[in-house]
C-alpha cells in the first residue's frame, strides 16, 4: 500500500505551507486552495525531496533560485500521467451506448463537439477520435467531428499538439489499431493526419478558465478527484451547462458526481461512471 503521509523528514510548518502556496499561485499561477490539501502535501513532498528540502521555507528558497525548479513543480502538481485508452471499459460502453443513442438523437445534425477537460498529454482526445472514425466508419466523412482537448499544462499541452507518443502509451490499443491510426516515427509512434486535424488542444483552467459551452460529449477523468468538493460541485454544474440538450458527461472511475447537477442529469451508465443530460420538460 501507499504511503499517504508526507515523509518524516520534511518539517511542516502550516504558515510555511501557506507562504509557499501563496509564492507558486503567483509564481506559475497555480491556485492550491483548490486542491484537497492532502493530496497537495504528498505532491509536494515528491519535489522537496527531489531537491533535498527539508521544510517548506527551504523549498522556497530552492523555487527562487532555480528557474527549471517551476517547470518541474507545475509538473508534479498537475499529475498527468495517461495513457489511450485509459479504462477501455469505459470507451467501449461510450461506443456500445453513447454514439448510438447519440447519432441517433442527432439525426440530421451532422456536427459532433466533444471536449476533453484535463486532456495532459492528448491521450484522451485522440482515443476519441480513433472511436468515433471506427464508429462512423465510411460515414466518418459526412460528419463535421471537433474535439477539444483542454488542460493547463504547458508542457502536456504541446505534447498534445505534437501527437507523438511512445509505445507504453499505447499498450491498451492493439496492433490494428495502431497500425491504422498511427504511423512509426523513430521509437514512436504519430498520429495520422486524418486524425489530428479533428483535435483542438487549448490552455484552459477549468477553475478560473471562461465557461464553454456547446457540447455533445464531455469528457473530465482523473481531474476533479485532486479538487476540493465545493469546486467539484461547481465544476459539475458547469459541465451540464456546457452540454447539448441530449449530451453525456464521463467522468473518472474512481470519481463521485456531488452537489446539485447529479440531480440534473440521468445515471445512463453508472460502473462507467456515464451521464446523460437530460431533456427539459
Ligand atoms: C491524471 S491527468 C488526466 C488525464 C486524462 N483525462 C485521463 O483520465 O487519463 C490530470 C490532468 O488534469 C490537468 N489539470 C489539473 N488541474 C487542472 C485545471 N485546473 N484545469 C485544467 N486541467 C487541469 C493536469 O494538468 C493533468 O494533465
Amino acid at each position: 500500500m501507499t504511503n499517504l503521509a508526507p515523509p518524516s523528514i520534511i518539517r511542516e510548518d502550516e504558515k510555511e505551507f501557506i507562504e509557499l502556496k501563496a509564492i507558486i499561485k503567483r509564481k506559475i499561477g497555480f491556485n492550491c486552495e483548490d486542491y484537497k490539501q492532502p493530496h497537495l502535501k504528498r505532491r509536494l513532498a515528491v519535489r522537496l525531496r527531489a531537491t533535498h528540502s527539508t521544510s517548506y521555507k527551504d523549498y522556497v528558497q530552492v523555487l527562487s533560485k532555480n528557474e527549471d525548479e517551476e517547470r518541474q513543480l507545475k509538473e508534479t502538481l498537475t499529475v498527468n500521467v495517461t495513457e489511450l485508452f485509459r479504462n477501455p471499459e469505459t470507451y467501449e460502453s461510450v461506443r456500445a451506448n453513447v454514439l448510438p443513442e447519440l447519432i441517433k438523437y442527432k439525426g440530421n445534425n451532422k456536427v459532433i463537439k466533444v471536449w476533453s477537460a484535463g486532456c495532459s498529454n492528448g491521450e484522451e482526445p485522440y482515443s476519441i477520435a480513433i472511436l468515433l472514425n471506427e464508429y462512423l466508419g465510411i460515414s466518418t466523412k459526412r460528419y463535421n467531428i471537433s474535439i477539444l482537448g483542454t488542460d493547463i499544462d504547458d508542457d502536456s499541452l504541446g505534447k498534445a499538439e505534437n501527437a507523438v507518443f511512445q509505445s507504453r502509451q499505447l499498450e491498451k490499443l492493439g496492433k490494428e489499431r495502431i497500425d491504422r491510426f498511427f504511423v512509426k516515427k523513430e521509437n514512436n509512434y504519430q498520429v495520422i493526419d486524418d486524425l489530428k486535424k479533428v483535435v483542438k488542444v487549448k490552455r484552459h483552467d477549468l477553475i478560473s478558465g471562461p465557461k464553454l459551452s456547446g457540447f455533445d460529449i464531455i469528457f473530465c477523468r482523473n481531474v476533479t478527484i485532486y479538487f476540493e468538493q465545493k469546486l467539484q460541485e461547481i465544476l459539475y454544474m458547469n459541465f451540464y451547462n456546457a452540454l447539448n440538450e441530449g449530451g453525456y458527461f464521463v467522468m473518472g472511475k474512481t470519481e463521485t458526481l456531488v452537489g446539485p447537477a447529479s440531480q440534473l442529469f440521468k445515471r445512463f451508465d453508472l460502473k462507467e461512471r456515464i451521464y446523460a443530460k437530460k431533456e427539459k420538460i
